[in-house]
């Protein structure tokens, strides 16, 4: 299954940067990964180039995601959607470091490699490293025919369409949605109910819509960027599904506008991070309307006590926060992916009130293909 890329999208089309016209692409980008793949009635989803049959399936103990950068954050998200709709333990680690430390390969682990550019030269390394030890490795990647998808013995594409900056947007959206696709795939040959598979299923076809209404906002999220453009640092929080969307919230904020930027999970504050806390250093937190909406909101206290500013991505206005990002709710599993893209536009005109190189951020490459 492959899907064209028109020539005409490598132009800007009227955007001023190629970063800018992929944020802005995202409605469209997964609509594309969801088309054609959902299966209305098993409650399930179909993916064509998995080369996983439903024993094989069965068997999985594990899963192990490797990738770098944004595609490592990307798999963080997608390892909590495996163990929460398909209850495989699943973690995610950077390639590079996976590789060196001579890992224990288990047959039956599943090993996932994540690259936008399918030629990332560390999760390749480690691809062949693991299939020269016999594991077996699919791929989530975009490049269509790229180096990593003819490694993988299988795997699913992500159908962002071509991503020219150097930071990865759309296809780091589409990545995790592709992750969502694989889990409901595995959670239904396991134990997800038919009523669950629905229920994910209809939050997936909420999507588009609901990243269309975000970015709809982007106005409001220039004001708030102009705000918070002459910190120093900053801190992002989250806890749990939300920290990985903190992860990648700092790491698109410190790639483009060269603010320095620190993830922690909100939980950790105490343990360190709260000393560096003051107006100086403002807060991201990520609040969704979910079981732990109290603990963040403590957390969120917790900053306001040491007098920091606090910025919160949230589903409802939060009253210990300076100002609130709200994000269209969706289902639980499904929210880090929503609330990941009004970062990306903060991150974005934080950048461009800065007057940085947007799409070609310094010391930076849009694909590392050597170690
Ligand atoms: C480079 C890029 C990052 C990207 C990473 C992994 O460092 O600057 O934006 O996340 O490579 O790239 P990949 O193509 O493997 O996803």
């Amino acid at each position: 299954e492959t899907v064209e890329w028109e020539a005409a999208s490598y132009d800007m089309g009227g955007h001023d940067t190629y970063m800018h016209k992929e944020i802005s692409e995202q409605a469209d980008a997964v609509d594309r990964v969801l088309r054609g793949r959902i299966d209305e009635k098993f409650s399930t989803v179909h993916l064509g180039g998995l080369n996983l049959d439903a024993r094989e399936a069965r068997g999985i103990r594990r899963v192990k995601i490797l990738g770098c950068g944004t595609s490592y954050h990307a798999g963080l998200i997608g390892a909590s959607l495996i163990e929460g709709l398909a209850r495989i333990p699943a973690d995610s680690e950077p390639a590079s470091e996976f590789r060196y430390r001579n890992p224990v390969v288990d047959p039956d682990t599943l090993y996932i490699a994540v690259s936008q550019s399918g030629e990332t030269y560390d999760v390749l390394a480690a691809v062949q490293e693991l299939k020269r030890k016999g594991a077996r490795v699919l791929g989530v990647v975009n490049v269509v025919g790229s180096a990593i998808a003819r490694e993988a013995d299988g795997g699913v594409y992500v159908h962002a369409g071509p991503e020219v900056c150097v930071v990865s947007t759309k296809c780091f959206t589409n990545t995790v949605v592709a992750f969502a696709l694989l889990a409901l795939h595995l959670g239904r040959i396991r134990d997800l109910s038919v009523a669950d598979g629905k229920r994910i299923i209809e939050g997936l076809r909420r999507l588009p819509g609901q990243i269309q209404e975000i970015l709809e906002s982007e106005e409001d999220i220039k004001k708030l960027a102009a705000e918070y453009a002459n910190a120093k640092s900053m801190m992002f929080i989250g806890r749990v599904r939300g920290y990985p969307v903190a992860l990648e919230a700092s790491l698109k904020l410190k790639e483009i506008s060269y603010i320095h930027a620190e993830a922690y999970p909100a939980s950790e504050l105490k343990h360190g991070p709260l000393a560096l806390i003051e107006p100086a250093m403002p807060t991201v937190a990520i609040v969704p309307n979910d079981s732990l909406l109290e603990k963040n909101r403590a957390a969120m206290e917790e900053i306001k006590a040491r007098s920091g500013r606090i910025l919160a991505v949230a589903h409802q206005e939060q009253e210990k926060a300076d100002h609130t990002i709200i994000v269209p709710k969706n289902e639980d599993e499904l929210d880090p992916i929503l609330m990941g893209i009004p970062l990306q536009l903060l991150a974005y005109h934080t950048a461009l009130a800065l007057g940085r190189d947007i799409d070609k951020p310094r010391n930076l490459a849009k694909s590392v293909t050597v170690e």
